[in-house]
């Protein structure tokens, strides 16, 4: 419940001088033992809003050890009885997917397609992280992505809007709660507003190009997402948009994130991003950036101490308004009494159950990880079997955490090779195997029921600032599994990757595959969960897998051409490309199960509605059997899509636009039920204005986005 605390604010504000209003708008990072004492003077002056909880590292990727509570504690006690008004510090961290437990990468916590889980995952890392000084995390990312080379497609919700939107609310549902201001609740962040995602090349920070109908239809809905489900904070993104930078613009900081999407938070600027406005070429000084960034929207400024020095002078000299300096400093400080700063502002460390946060993050990651490929039942594998495990993650620990992972302990991550032998009552001969030689392979491996292969790649290869070429598995593990394959056994093949690798070759050689992602401090009791059937796969693809690096970008929600060809539907795909056929290997939406399931027919309730009727609440029900008719217990993710046959705009053959994961135990049946209304069949114009028009619409429900199964209805 927003309370509102207008009186108070007026009254702080009205005793702060410009000095201390300026300083509530600056957040330097946390200071070494160096600058400690310089630090320490900017807070008791007041010249301290907010910190930076990352200590000169590239932040996300070198974890700082462990955060000093009392250090934190001393800072605010330092703001509160020294400083001018004792208005409280606001600590942030890069919270992105887990604190002392780390879940999957988001990407892969995306894969459930189990807004229930993320919610339950961001619960904890919300107990987790507030236990430790920590008011506000800079997550959920929302970047959409359509290029596999982009390392920090790891961080977001892969090319789908409406799947981004759904995920966007359940992190901030479970980071926030009901009441942010509880002591185990803690501040979301959408981010990077906007178009992020879309760096040209995948290559990090560069130019996009996104126009307004694209960005309205695809990059937004997730931050609406956010700010619905009560997102207090968003950050800017360092990218330009055609030639405009995201920081110096008030178009989009301010007319569509305030004026058109409601938010009313404060809009924190990426790590030194205001300064960087000169290097992009629209500033001459850092005055200009300053200027040009507080009147684009940014409210507080990251680590550059570029708003601290410029402001005052600024305003001296008329180039910012003290209404626009007020403004500012009243999101700031509402967030924090938001937060509870003012009420409860120390951290007071509490037990919490480790364990179940751990059966947590484990759940997470069988759910999250995507069985591609099973020949003939090859998985589960029996808890007898002998297994060859080969591959150079069989004794990994630190690449199953990821990237951006700040305070989970290596040393506290179990291995694939040790939780195998701990699981299985065969044996479990190991190498890490990229030294094997053929001899070598045959002598130690003749005896084994199966090979597995840990493969997939370095955390550090993705990330910030950890674009790649081509986004691929390093040829060595390919090779690896040629050598596997000429023993003449079974091959499981497990990708702990990041990104979406090119997956052409790996799944033509291995005769079961299972994309385990980036997953956390249990992925690899959740591997083997997974192996041996005691969890079934249920994680479906939340970007599509290519073939090859030369085909991105190649994503499900495309829109037709004119001419008979379209390589993402298998149509005319020869004239795609004369040297390649470019059809995705895996579609979004796609992932295997231990179990079959048969899809009953699509029944409709009324498959006409009249636009009115829409308008006023009315909806279209979809009803389908599922039938569960294979071996397993299991659950499977019915999605529906939509194709706007024909509106004043060209629309994607798909869009995924409801979904449901459901449980249904073997030989029994579930009927599914779906709706589509107003807020579904529409699309934004270039103006930005939502419209649904009337006409006819394909409705496809099935596994995945290349289902036949469909249905028609009109909107009259
Ligand atoms: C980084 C990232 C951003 C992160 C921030 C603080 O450069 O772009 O996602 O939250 O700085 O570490």
């Amino acid at each position: 419940m927003k309370k509102n605390y207008e009186k108070q604010i007026d009254s702080l504000l009205a005793k702060m001088s410009l000095q201390e209003k300026i300083g509530q708008l600056n957040q330097p990072e946390t200071p070494t033992a160096d600058n400690e004492e310089a630090f320490m003077d900017l807070v008791r002056k007041g010249l301290v809003g907010s910190v930076l909880m990352s200590v000169g590292a590239t932040a996300g990727n070198d974890p700082q050890g462990s955060i000093s509570v009392d250090f934190y504690n001393r800072i605010q006690k330092t703001a509160i009885e020294e400083s001018p008004n004792g208005i409280p510090v606001l600590f942030g961290r890069d919270v992105i997917h887990g604190h002392k437990t780390v879940f999957p990468i988001p990407l892969a916590m995306t894969a459930s397609f189990n807004e229930e889980l993320i919610e339950q995952s961001y619960r904890d890392i919300a107990q987790e992280a507030s236990n430790e000084s920590v008011h506000w995390t800079f997550t959920p990312m929302l970047d959409l992505c359509h290029d596999p080379r982009w390392g920090r497609i790891i961080e977001g919700t892969g090319e789908d809007p409406y799947l981004g939107s759904v995920v966007a609310k359940a992190v901030v549902k479970g980071l926030q709660g009901e009441n942010v201001g509880e002591s185990d609740r803690i501040l979301a962040c959408a981010k990077h507003y906007i178009g992020y995602g879309a760096s040209e090349g995948g290559r990090d920070y560069h130019r996009t190009e996104i126009s307004d109908y694209t960005l309205f239809n695809y990059y937004l809905p997730a931050f609406k997402g956010a700010i619905d489900a009560g997102a207090l904070t968003v950050m800017s993104a360092f990218n330009d948009i055609s030639g405009q930078p995201i920081t110096s613009s008030r178009r989009y900081l301010t007319e569509i994130l305030r004026d058109k999407l409601g938010f009313q938070g404060l809009v924190v600027a990426d790590y030194d991003a205001v300064c960087q406005l000169e290097r992009q070429g629209v500033a001459e000084s850092e005055a200009d950036c300053a200027s040009m960034a507080l009147n684009a929207g940014i409210d507080l400024d990251m680590h550059d101490f570029c708003y601290l020095n410029e402001l005052e002078s600024l305003v001296e000299n008329g180039k910012v308004s003290m209404e626009t300096i007020d403004t500012a400093v009243k999101r700031v400080l509402s967030v924090k009494f938001e937060a509870g700063l003012f009420d409860t502002p120390y951290c007071v460390p509490k037990d919490y159950d480790k364990a179940q946060h751990r059966l947590h993050s484990r759940e997470m990651a069988a759910e999250s990880m995507v069985l591609l490929k099973n020949e003939n039942h090859l998985l589960p594998l029996q808890k007898s079997a002998d297994i060859a495990l080969v591959g150079p993650f069989a004794t990994e620990r630190r690449t199953l955490l990821g990237s951006w992972m700040l305070d989970g302990k290596e040393r506290e991550t179990p291995n694939l090779l040790e939780t195998l032998r701990g699981r299985t009552s065969g044996t479990v001969e190991s190498s890490n195997g990229t030294d094997l030689s053929l001899d070598r392979s045959l002598r130690w491996m003749t005896h084994a029921d199966v090979i597995v292969l840990a493969l997939g790649e370095k955390w550090t290869d993705t990330g910030e600032s950890r674009a790649v070429s081509t986004a691929s598995i390093p040829n060595s593990q390919i090779e690896l599994i040629r050598r596997a394959k000429a023993t003449g056994k079974k091959i499981v093949g497990v990708l702990f990757c990041g990104r979406p690798v090119v997956i052409e070759e790996i799944a033509d050689l291995c005769d079961a595959l299972i994309y385990a992602w980036h997953s956390g401090s249990e992925a690899a009791n959740a591997v083997c969960d997974l192996l041996f059937g005691d969890s079934v796969p249920s994680g479906r693809l939340p970007v599509t897998l290519l073939r090859s690096s030369n085909h991105i970008p190649l994503y499900y929600n495309v829109t037709s051409s004119g001419r008979p060809v379209n390589c993402y539907y298998g149509e005319n795909p020869g004239e795609c490309y004369v040297d390649s056929l470019p059809t995705p290997y895996y579609p979004f939406g796609y992932g295997l199960s231990y179990t079959e399931f048969a899809y009953g027919d699509i029944c409709c309730n009324t498959p006409q509605l009249r636009l009115e009727d829409l308008k006023n609440g009315q909806k279209f029900r979809f009803e389908i059997d599922l039938h569960n008719v294979g071996d397993f217990d299991a659950k499977e993710t019915v999605q529906l899509y939509i194709h706007d046959r024909a509106a004043s705009m060209m629309r994607p053959l798909r869009e995924l636009k409801a979904f449901q994961k459901v449980f249904v135990k073997r030989g029994e049946t579930c009927r599914v039920v779906l709706e589509l209304g107003f807020e579904d069949l529409g699309f934004y114009l270039p103006s930005g204005e939502y419209t649904v028009e009337a006409g006819k619409f394909d409705i496809y429900i099935g596994e995945n986005c290349l289902t036949p199964r469909k249905t028609e209805i009109s909107v009259l």
